[in-house]
């Protein structure tokens, strides 16, 4: 099935913290086709504020007792009207509801080890990209950085999937005291060539460079969900283009709702 649009109804609001919630949602027809880093264009409100709507990656899939699909949530983190929205948006509700849009992960096969790196909200894409990797017995770490203890989420859904925490704190209140890459970058030195890795990134851009560049520098392969601002999330504005390198040193644009938002980190051009 391709992509739909839904008036999906706000099942459930989960306020995490003054600045982050999860919001379910019941579109089981866009739930029951996402793949891991897959997103949803959402649009909380009817008229002209805000006008257009965001990408949001899908966060978990929801399931019924038989396990069928039955909706998906976000991670939401408030920083303008539609994410303010989403925070404020109450059970009953309807948000427009477009998806699933996008590339999604590529997923690893053992013996190749996966290793995630969320960086604050960007943590959204890895709860199911985890669970499908878990499903085939990949064994998974999660490097995952915020700005202080309180916001870590979710740290026992990725620990009961088996997955390995790294945590780190800009303010040392949890985990290392400092940005998340510092410890990848430990972990890439000290692990041998013959052991291989794939790298996933998501989180804000200085990070996801951060995190590309690590994995280049160690020889190992590095998949990063790029956000960009996105005016539709289909391929018609060209709001979201993003510089990727050709063989010949020169480079060409894609646009990252559609060849994205998962692209080859060693592939963009950082700067
Ligand atoms: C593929 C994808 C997946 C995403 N998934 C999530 C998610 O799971 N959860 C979540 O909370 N957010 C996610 N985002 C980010 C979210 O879509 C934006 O932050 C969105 O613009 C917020 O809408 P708003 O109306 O609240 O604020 P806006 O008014 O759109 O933005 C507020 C301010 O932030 C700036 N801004 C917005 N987006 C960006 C950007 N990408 N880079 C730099 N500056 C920006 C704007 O210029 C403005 O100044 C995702 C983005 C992409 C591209
Ligand atoms: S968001 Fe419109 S072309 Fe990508």
């Amino acid at each position: 099935m391709g992509i739909v649009d839904v008036a999906a109804e706000v099942v459930a609001n989960r306020r995490l913290s003054d600045d982050y919630n999860v919001l379910e949602l019941a579109a089981p027809e866009i739930a029951a086709h996402a793949a891991p880093g897959q997103f949803v264009m959402l649009k909380p409100a009817a008229g002209f504020d805000p006008l257009l709507r965001r990408p949001f990656s899908v966060f978990e899939i929801v399931r019924d007792a038989r396990g069928t699909a039955t909706g998906l949530s976000v991670l939401n983190k408030r920083i303008g009207p539609t994410t303010g929205l989403l925070y404020d948006a109450e059970p009953r509700a309807r948000v427009a509801c477009l998806g699933p849009l996008g590339r999604p992960f590529t997923i690893v096969n053992r013996p190749v080890e996966a290793w995630m790196v969320a960086g604050g909200v960007g943590l959204a894409p890895f709860a199911t990209l985890a669970d499908a990797l878990r499903a085939r017995d990949v064994t998974c770490t999660l490097f995952y950085g915020a700005r202080r203890a309180s916001e870590l989420f979710y740290l026992d859904l990725f620990a009961n999937l088996g997955v390995e925490l790294v945590l780190t704190t800009e303010d040392g209140t949890r985990g290392e005291h400092g940005r998340i890459v510092a410890p990848l970058d430990r972990r890439l030195a000290s692990r041998h060539a013959s052991a291989p890795v794939m790298v996933y990134g998501c989180g804000p851009e200085g990070m996801l460079a951060a995190t590309a560049r690590a994995a280049m520098k160690h020889g190992r392969p590095c998949q990063v969900s790029v956000e960009r601002i996105m005016g539709c999330g289909l391929g018609g504005c060209y709001s979201c283009v993003v510089p990727m390198r050709n063989g010949d040193g020169s480079f060409h644009h894609v646009r990252s709702c559609l060849a994205g938002p998962v692209l080859a980190g060693d592939q963009i051009v950082w700067d």
